[in-house]
């Protein structure tokens, strides 16, 4: 079967290979077989392939998979031959808090993840996948769906007539624009591109602001909501945007601390953390249970993910080099 591996430590994007491995062994007790139909990228799997995390060389890279289950073990009721799924971000964290030694094996980046044709493993890495979604649609939930739906609906509790603010156009932001006006929430959209914002105000975001044209769009968003602020904040930049987002939200409101894209690391505005009696929750995308709920919110809200491109997986670096330009709206898929 085909694979993609990195092949230089630190990982760069030209040190990808394309290349030929053996087929998996059928399944054993617990596992099934899956033919990979699709992949999709995500901010930490650019971390992955760009060296910024160390993996060991050699590594099959992507936390995200979608296909057709093409083979069962014994003992497996759950799923059958012909079934579509989708993997989990957390293979080893099913459901409750997340175990710490999940963290070490995330697909792509402590283990092997899913740039290849084939895997056969256990059943609870894989749950179903939403019924009409394509294999492409249904690889965009592993990590970015289910962070958003996380960020919202666990760790926060959206409810109609709600204020929402969701940062720039990427993959988990519009997740979250998608889940947050299914709630029946007001929401407020970021984005360095007025062309973007175009797209997300299609999509039913309430105000838009050029986060690159105004600068303390914080106090902006303050004023959208009468002063009151926004009870929810979908923060993908970290360092850089934690200030504007904590001056975006109401007295006791969530941030919601998901993402770097703007900063690892910075100082923290503590007197207007408490003043205001804030809550910042960080998060690490979410369990199996959490991925069932959030399909099964999915199915029921006819909710389909955005992808902007499609790439093939022989050209997984030039893929990446477009998530580096921000070309991007909504997620970018690989066919496999
Ligand atoms: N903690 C977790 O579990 C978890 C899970 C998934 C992702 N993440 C993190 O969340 C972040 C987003 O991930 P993603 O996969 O959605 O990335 P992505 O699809 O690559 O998102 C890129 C988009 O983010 C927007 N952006 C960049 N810098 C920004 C800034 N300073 N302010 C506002 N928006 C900005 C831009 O939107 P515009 O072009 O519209 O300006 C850009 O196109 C990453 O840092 C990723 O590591 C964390």
């Amino acid at each position: 079967m085909k694979a993609i591996r990195t092949t230089a430590t630190p990982s760069t994007l030209d040190a990808l290979e394309l290349v030929d491995m053996d087929a998996p062994p059928p399944p054993s007790v617990g596992e099934i077989s899956v033919e990979i139909k699709a992949s999709s990228l995500n901010y930490h799997d650019y971390a992955v392939v760009k060296g910024m995390i160390p993996t060991e060389q050699g590594r099959i890279p992507m936390s995200d998979g979608a296909g057709v289950v093409t083979a069962v073990g014994e003992g497996v009721t759950e799923f059958a031959v012909g079934d579509h799924v989708v993997s989990t971000f957390f293979p080893d964290w099913l459901n409750g808090r997340p175990p710490q030694s999940a963290f070490t094996r995330v697909p792509g980046d402590g283990i092997d993840g899913y740039a290849r044709e084939r895997i056969t493993a256990p059943t609870h890495w894989f749950t179903r996948a939403p019924a009409g979604f394509s294999h492409a649609e249904a690889a965009t939930l592993t990590c970015a769906g289910l962070t958003a739906w996380r960020a919202l609906f666990v760790d926060y509790a959206v409810k109609p007539g709600d204020t929402v603010l969701v940062q720039g156009t990427g993959g988990v932001s519009i997740f979250a624009l998608q889940f947050a006006k299914a709630a029946g929430a007001t929401v407020i959209a970021t984005s360095s591109s007025d062309e973007k914002l175009e797209r997300v105000k299609s999509m039913g975001a309430d105000h838009l602001i050029n986060y690159k044209e105004v600068e303390a769009w914080g106090p902006k968003a303050l004023e959208l909501t009468g002063g009151r602020g926004v009870d929810c904040v979908v923060e993908i930049g970290g360092a850089g945007t934690l200030d504007q987002s904590m001056l975006a939200t109401r007295v006791g409101g969530h941030v919601a601390l998901i993402g770097v894209l703007a900063g690892f690391a910075g100082p923290v505005q503590t007197a207007l953390l408490f003043s205001k009696n804030l809550k910042v929750q960080g998060l690490t995308v979410g369990s199996r249970a959490m991925q069932q709920d959030m399909i099964a919110a999915i199915e029921a809200n006819g909710i389909k993910p955005v992808i902007s491109d499609t790439f093939a997986l022989a050209e997984l670096a030039d893929a990446f080099r477009h998530q580096e330009s921000g070309g991007h709206f909504g997620k970018i898929a690989i066919e496999i």
